[in-house]
């Protein structure tokens, strides 16, 4: 689909890293824009410097696991611009809690946000775009959409969100309806993801704390997104993706070679490998290392450490 002038894109998770970013990359080609995020006082922040483009904008506070703000968004949004044309299911979450031996809450959380909000995105905007018989759907998951290795609640998400977005364009495509879908499957992004937390609602009760040891990867995360590509740059693959009606949106050669691997492996009969590098990631060994040395440390115990030695020199 063609980004011009006047048309109307709904970006959710705007307020922040990929989400502002896209906000920003349609602003810059004309489009409308409407902000929708769960942050109010960053989402307000974020229309200031987007409406400061030149171009008209809305803001509409929401949360995309409940259906019903989704719903109240696609509302506020056509009764604002009429139409809309591009709708980015993009606001997403992570969290480091116990996912086998933590509270279920946590997983309440990163599937509402990360695969209901997509699913509510798409139910309630594909009858809008179908009224005025054009639209194109960018739904953001993650290469963990396609190789588990985050955690398991989020790589769960992402996964759930590459078969959605899959399954949507076939049924697009299979009844010739003028829909198009991609699917962003990013590496690290230098966003503020790792402090997901700071949106962690009140009715799920308390936030669950780290999980033991997870304190090692987290640092790692950190630094592999500090480093990593901007924002902008991921905005600029969306829009080049969805003027090409390109499915698939890469981040890098790096993390396809990382899938394919995977997939090789699948295609042989293997088991789940360990020891993968992860781009930006330090070797498993040395992580593997860091964890049991942590875990030794915070157990206190002879017998952590001791259980350690044999594991690391195998
Ligand atoms: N940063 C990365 O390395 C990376 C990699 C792969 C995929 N992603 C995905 O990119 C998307 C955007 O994340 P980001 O990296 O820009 O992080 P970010 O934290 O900078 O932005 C996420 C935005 O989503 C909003 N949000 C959170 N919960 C919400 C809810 N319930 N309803 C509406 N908005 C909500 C936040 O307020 C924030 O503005 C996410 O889906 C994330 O999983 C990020």
């Amino acid at each position: 689909m063609e980004l011009t002038s006047g048309k109307t894109a709904v970006v959710t998770g705007a307020a922040s890293g990929i989400g502002f970013a896209l906000a920003e990359r349609f602003a810059r080609a004309g489009l409308n824009v409407v902000l929708a995020d769960i942050e109010q006082e960053a989402l307000v922040a974020a229309e200031g410097k987007i409406a400061a483009l030149g171009v008209q904008t809305l803001a509409v506070r929401t949360d995309v696991s409940d259906e019903a703000a989704v719903q109240a968004l696609a509302a506020a949004s056509t009764e604002r611009f009429g139409a809309v044309h591009l709708v980015c299911n993009n606001a997403g979450v992570e969290s480091s809690s116990d996912a086998w031996l933590g509270p279920i809450s946590a997983w309440k959380w990163v599937l509402g946000v990360n695969m209901w909000g997509v699913i509510h995105g798409i139910r309630t905007f594909l009858p809008v775009m179908l009224a005025h018989g054009e639209g194109h759907f960018v739904n953001t998951a993650s290469i963990a959409g396609l190789y588990p290795g985050s955690s398991p609640s989020y790589d769960a998400s992402k996964h759930a969100v590459v078969a959605i977005s899959e399954s949507l364009y076939r049924s697009m495509k299979l009844a010739g309806l003028p829909i198009g879908v991609s699917v962003l499957c990013p590496g690290w992004v230098n966003t503020n993801i790792m402090d997901a937390g700071r949106n962690w609602p009140a009715d799920l009760g308390e936030q669950p704390p780290q999980a033991l040891g997870a304190e090692v990867a987290v640092t790692h995360v950190r630094k592999a997104i500090a480093e990593a590509i901007q924002p902008s740059e991921v905005a600029a693959f969306v829009a080049d993706a969805v003027a090409a009606g390109k499915f698939w949106v890469f981040t890098g050669q790096e993390w396809v070679d990382l899938v394919a691997r995977r997939w090789n492996g699948i295609a042989a009969g293997q088991d789940p490998q360990l020891g993968v590098q992860v781009p930006g990631m330090p070797p498993t060994d040395q992580l593997a290392d860091e964890i049991r040395s942590l875990l030794a440390q915070v157990l206190g115990g002879e017998s952590a450490t001791g259980s350690a030695t044999p594991a690391s020199e195998g």
